[in-house]
């Protein structure tokens, strides 16, 4: 039998290449402050490879976006990694539905400087696709600015069948099948 997730009650307990505990559940609206603090701990390079244009900082707009989802068509992850102290942030990922009634979805993260290249942009997409897979999404399309090699190695990992399509502005478009 067919076990449906809840994407807003998702928690899935992993490790970092390094070993340590990395807890991945849903965003809430009460993690505002959370992702203020993730981009405040991102590099220039690394906002922009996520926005496509120079930025500090969300606005209040774009974390009530952020952080206020459907659960639906707007599917978002924390991964917080266990430190001396406790748990802290680490980086999210999601998911957006491209319309209503699509089984396409657009995925992307931000993973906080100091913790990328320990596998968690890896442990969030595989949740994804999970609960994706779980909610009858059967692609996942990313744009990728074409330097973005830890995005691309993420991807490359995940052995899904994919085709890029490469833009002349210097964008991957990276369609993986999720039903294969
Ligand atoms: C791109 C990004 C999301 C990737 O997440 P990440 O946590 O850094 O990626 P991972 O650690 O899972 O994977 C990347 C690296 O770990 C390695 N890795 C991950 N899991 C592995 C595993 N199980 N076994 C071996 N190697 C692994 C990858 O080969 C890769 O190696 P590298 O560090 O030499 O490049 C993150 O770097 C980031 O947030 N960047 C800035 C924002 C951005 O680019 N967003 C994407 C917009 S679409």
């Amino acid at each position: 039998m067919k076990i449906k997730i809840d994407p807003q009650n998702f928690i899935e307990n992993a490790r970092t290449l390094d070993g340590k505990k990395v807890l991945v559940r849903a965003i809430s609206k009460n993690d505002k402050p959370l992702l203020v603090d993730e981009t405040e701990h991102m590099s220039q390079k690394s906002m922009y490879y996520r926005f496509f244009t120079p930025k500090r900082q969300l606005t209040d707009k774009e974390l009530v976006y952020f952080t206020e989802l459907d659960y639906h068509a707007h599917v978002g992850l924390l991964a917080l990694v266990e430190e001396p102290g406790g748990f802290v942030h680490a980086g999210c990922g999601r998911y957006l539905v491209f319309s209503k009634n699509d089984s396409s979805a657009e995925v992307a993260f931000d993973i906080k400087d100091e913790y990328q290249g320990h596998g968690i942009g890896t442990i969030l997409f595989n949740s994804l696709c999970t609960i994706a897979k779980s909610e009858g999404i059967s692609e996942f399309k990313a744009f990728v600015l074409a330097e973005n090699l830890k995005m691309m190695e993420v991807f490359d990992h995940a052995n899904l069948p994919m085709t890029k399509r490469y833009r002349p502005s210097g964008v991957i478009e990276v369609s993986m099948k999720l039903d294969a």
